[in-house]
């Protein structure tokens, strides 16, 4: 008998990663291919999506043969790096330029204005997002003010506005003869352009960005059946598609009120589950769509977003060259004691939750004569754990009932000083399910119970394993006045942008 498998694809912000799911969520097979990282300015950050695209085509009959047997694919879920946007002509399926990054900061000068005028709440209302440059609309408001003519093809419909997972669908389902032009609510919840209670386009945020209709994909649910990726496994269908955060959240099998996760990644996403109520964040989180399965009720979350963590390790290593693999961070960092006095604060795309600042940037502070690599390499991995802590004290602040344990996963996860430092900082356990790959897990778990692979929550949720557990051990007096020095070392990176 053929096994069947769900197809899971993750296009991260540094790599596409296609993996093969078995019934019991374990990994099958994978395969993966990193793109190239663009920064033509200070501040700018940007992908080609037609590599992209022709990563994806690697990259899935690569995880196929790797896998030995001849699978047969029930279903192919996607998640995707969010926020990033690319424009691209319907007519030749070529995009408007390169596709901008979600931590870009081209927009700052923007976002400025509409903090004055009309102010946060206008925003938050709406779409539970408060005017930032990490979010979609702006981005398609500089390309309009900067590529000739772009407004009116695409109020004219002669282009299309996507995150990743719209352009991969499109190309996926078609491209140009016919390809499937929809995006997920969880993405969506992603622009600034979605109405967070009705999960359609808000007509009022429509016009205030000047953004025209006929550019927008349909939202549809995160969990049901688009369509055929006819124009690369025909006959197999795309049945889940979600911003991929919210696709590790589901993973996480953290489908009750009150569950959260956080992925360390290139930067880090502290999602809670708060249910089908829309919870309005008073210290600094965004109000997002969890995930909406079907014609089910859609299940909100409150975020944390941190928009620099591991990208700080890739920085380290291959801008300043100090070390010259990932994991070796926690090999130099364990060659000292203590950071010796040095914090960094990484705020390359300004500061994301708590603070919201786009005036921000980075600084290195407490430096003497006596400071190693050793030190710089602790400080690195302290920057995720402080900037976690400030996340959690949000979320306790925002909920009535404070986190009692962390269910976290990705790539830094590995790191067991850094995850030993965030059990300390924030005083509770740090747990680590056995598929650390949960972004993947998600997708394909939505795919599969859209595709009827797997029946319900409760089986997925017996799929969860404690794999790792770290547990806090830090004197009280000492987490405070390091987090104070954090603090204090925070100050010092806000408004160093001038309006
Ligand atoms: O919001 C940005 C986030 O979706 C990026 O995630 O894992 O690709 O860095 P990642």
């Amino acid at each position: 008998m053929v096994e069947r498998y769900v197809m899971s694809i993750d296009q991260g912000t540094n790599s596409t990663r296609c993996i093969l799911f078995d019934h019991h969520g374990r990994l099958v097979s994978v395969a993966q291919r990193e793109h190239q990282q663009h920064f033509p300015r200070p501040g700018w950050v940007e992908h080609d999506a037609v590599e992209i695209w022709r990563n994806l085509r690697r990259i899935v009959p690569e995880a196929l043969s790797d896998e030995g047997v001849a699978a047969e694919v029930a279903a192919i879920g996607l998640a995707n790096q969010r926020e990033t946007t690319v424009v691209w002509d319907r007519r030749t399926g070529v995009p408007v330029g390169r596709a901008i990054v979600w931590q870009d900061t081209r927009t700052a000068p923007l976002v400025d204005d509409l903090r004055s005028d009309p102010g946060d709440d206008f925003f938050l209302e709406r779409c539970g997002l408060p005017p930032s440059t990490y979010f979609s609309a702006l981005r398609i408001r500089w390309l309009f003010d900067h590529v000739n003519g772009l407004e009116r093809r695409a109020e004219d419909g002669e282009v299309l506005f996507g995150t990743m997972e719209s352009w991969l669908i499109w190309n996926l389902t078609g491209g140009v003869d016919g390809g499937l032009h929809m995006t997920d609510a969880t993405n969506a919840s992603r622009t600034m352009l979605m109405n967070i209670r009705t999960l359609e386009w808000d007509d009022e945020l429509l016009a205030f960005f000047g953004v025209p209709r006929p550019m927008l994909p349909e939202i549809r649910s995160s969990a049901e059946n688009y369509g055929e990726a006819r124009s690369l496994l025909p006959g197999v269908r795309i049945t889940a598609a979600l911003g991929d955060q919210q696709a590790a959240l589901f993973g996480q099998t953290c489908f009750s009120p009150g569950e959260a996760k956080c992925t360390y990644g290139t930067g880090s996403f502290l999602l809670l589950n708060t249910g089908t109520d829309v919870v309005r964040s008073r210290h600094g989180l965004l109000t997002t769509v969890a995930y909406k399965i079907g014609d089910e009720p859609p299940v909100y979350a409150l975020e944390g977003s941190i928009a620099v963590t591991g990208s700080l390790v890739q920085w380290f290593r291959d801008r300043l060259g100090l070390i010259s693999s990932a994991p070796e961070i926690e090999t130099l960092a364990r060659t000292v004691e203590d950071n010796g006095g040095c914090y960094i604060v990484p705020a390359f795309s300004g500061l994301f939750a708590p603070r919201w600042r786009s005036d921000a940037r980075g600084v290195i502070v407490g430096l003497t004569s006596y400071i190693t690599r050793g030190h710089l390499a602790r400080a690195v991995l302290e920057a995720t754990g402080w900037q976690t802590r400030e996340v959690v004290d949000a979320m306790n602040a925002d909920s009535s009932v404070a986190l009692k344990q962390l269910k976290v996963d990705g790539g830094m996860t590995a790191d067991n000083l850094l995850m030993q430092f965030v059990a300390d900082v924030l005083d509770v356990p740090v747990v680590r399910p056995m598929v650390a790959e949960t972004v993947s897990l998600g997708a394909a778990y939505a795919a599969g119970l859209a595709a009827e692979y797997w029946p319900d929550l409760e089986i997925l949720r017996r799929n969860w394993h404690r794999a790792g557990q770290w547990l806090p051990d830090m004197d009280p007096e000492r987490r405070d006045a390091e987090y104070d020095n954090w603090q204090r070392a925070v100050e010092r990176s806000l408004g160093w942008i001038k309006p």
